[in-house]
């Protein structure tokens, strides 16, 4: 059972720092060149559709997996810097991430759908520092957990 949460931490860790990268990284640059459009709008559904589910299965799986981490390995955490840091990087990242994805998401959606088109955009200027910030701590934290058990 232990050992099946660690592997299930790891690779959905695995899933939140890659798919972020390509995301923030890759498309989201490439799309934004695209001119304003039908097609346009129709591309960036088709990549919310198939991401949204993979990255919200992978921050509940996260989420579940640390809690379990930080109470099963909690002398071993508290008696290491390196793992108080990589335990402050993940909570704070995986916080965001909960945060951009189960509650700003739903808010945003709401707006467009009442047409408060303004009060979106501003919603949307406001929480535009989230996922760049989720990708950096969320690095940090998979490169200090395997720092910790492997050097
Ligand atoms: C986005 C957030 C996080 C990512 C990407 C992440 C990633 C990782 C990775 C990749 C490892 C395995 C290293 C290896 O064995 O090669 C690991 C281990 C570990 N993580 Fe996280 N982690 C995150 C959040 C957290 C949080 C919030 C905690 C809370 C305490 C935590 C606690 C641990 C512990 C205790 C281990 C060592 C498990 C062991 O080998 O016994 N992680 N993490």
């Amino acid at each position: 059972m232990d050992s099946f949460v660690v592997f299930m931490h790891v690779i959905a860790g695995t899933i939140i720092v890659s798919m972020s990268s390509i995301m923030q990284l890759i498309v989201g640059p490439a799309v934004s060149l695209l001119p304003e459009g039908l097609d346009k709008k129709r591309l960036t559904e088709k990549l919310a559709k198939r991401r949204i589910p993979i990255m919200d299965s992978a921050i509940m799986i996260q989420m579940t997996s640390a809690i379990y981490l930080l109470y099963s390995r909690w002398v071993m955490i508290s008696l290491e810097p390196v793992m108080i840091a990589k335990a402050c990087c993940g909570f704070i990242g995986l916080s965001l991430a909960f945060s951009a994805h189960f509650y700003f998401r739903g808010k945003k959606k709401k707006l467009q759908a009442e047409g408060r088109l303004s009060e979106l955009k501003t919603l949307n200027e406001k929480t535009r520092f989230i996922e760049p910030l989720v990708l950096v701590l969320a690095s940090c934290a998979y490169f200090l957990g395997v720092f910790f058990n492997h050097m």
